[in-house]
């Protein structure tokens, strides 16, 4: 799994291996430029779902309800997962199990997939004081488990686990029966996602879980560099990239 935010890319993606896509509110960061995932709306995650879902029609798609989506009552969570939905979401995904249980039932009986999210959730950065690492203590570890189990009875499909210890992933994995898929959660995991934009190397972000398949921004930087040559010393455009009467 990994994520996708425009249309160019979801069309590349639609030609790979990739089995799920996630067009994460993390669209903030990466192509918003924002420092957290917190500006994210649905207004930006639909217009996003909406240029992916074009892209890549043969891929499960998810959709990141943003940052309060969930927590303004039932009524505006289901219009606001309507919208990714009806924009070519297959699924929703949901940040944190306290106090959403309810509305995923809901959503989840209303015909709307949800996916789970635990452990280092963006949206939860000032409450964490910043991007640390969860569920590292015996008390941490089980309430990981609890969120989880409590989002499986909720109907979740998927969890998604962020930035916990593999053996408190071993423990989350072992305690529920739908597929948990880490991000720097280690190899127990039953399938991995990562920010599309950081496994090709776009950007200059790097922590420890991620590995990068790609020198993107080199690559990017090299081949704009070649085009600024190629004007400078009149060997582009050639008489074959111009036009003739
Ligand atoms: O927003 C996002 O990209 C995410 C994943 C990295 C899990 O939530």
């Amino acid at each position: 799994m990994a994520t996708c935010y425009d249309y160019t890319f979801a069309c590349l993606v639609n030609d790979t291996d990739i089995d799920c896509v996630l067009v994460g509110d993390s669209c903030a960061n990466v192509m918003h430029g924002e420092e957290t995932t917190i500006p994210a709306t649905i207004r930006m995650m639909a217009e996003h779902t909406r240029a992916v879902h074009r892209g890549l029609p043969g891929k499960f798609l998810v959709a990141d309800m943003p940052f309060l989506s969930t927590r303004l009552g039932r009524k505006h969570g289901i219009q606001a997962a309507g919208k990714l939905i009806t924009a070519g979401a297959d699924a929703v995904k949901i940040e944190g199990a306290d106090g959403n249980t309810e509305l995923i039932s809901y959503l989840v009986q209303s015909g709307i997939p949800v996916m789970g999210h635990l452990g280092l959730t963006p949206q939860f950065y000032h409450a964490f004081g910043g991007y640390k690492i969860q569920g590292k203590s015996d008390a941490a570890a089980e309430k990981l488990v609890t969120d989880a189990r409590a989002l499986q009875n909720a109907g979740c499909f998927a969890i998604v686990a962020e930035c916990i210890p593999s053996e408190t992933a071993q423990a989350v994995t072992g305690a529920i029966d739908i597929p948990l898929i880490g991000i720097g959660a280690g190899a127990v995991a039953d399938g991995q996602v990562l920010v599309l934009h950081d496994l090709l190397g776009f950007t200059s972000f790097k922590p420890k879980f991620v590995r990068q398949y790609l020198d993107g921004a080199g690559l990017v930087k090299s081949a704009l560099n070649a085009y600024c040559a190629d004007v400078r010393t009149g060997a582009f455009p050639t008489e074959k990239e111009s036009f003739t009467k």
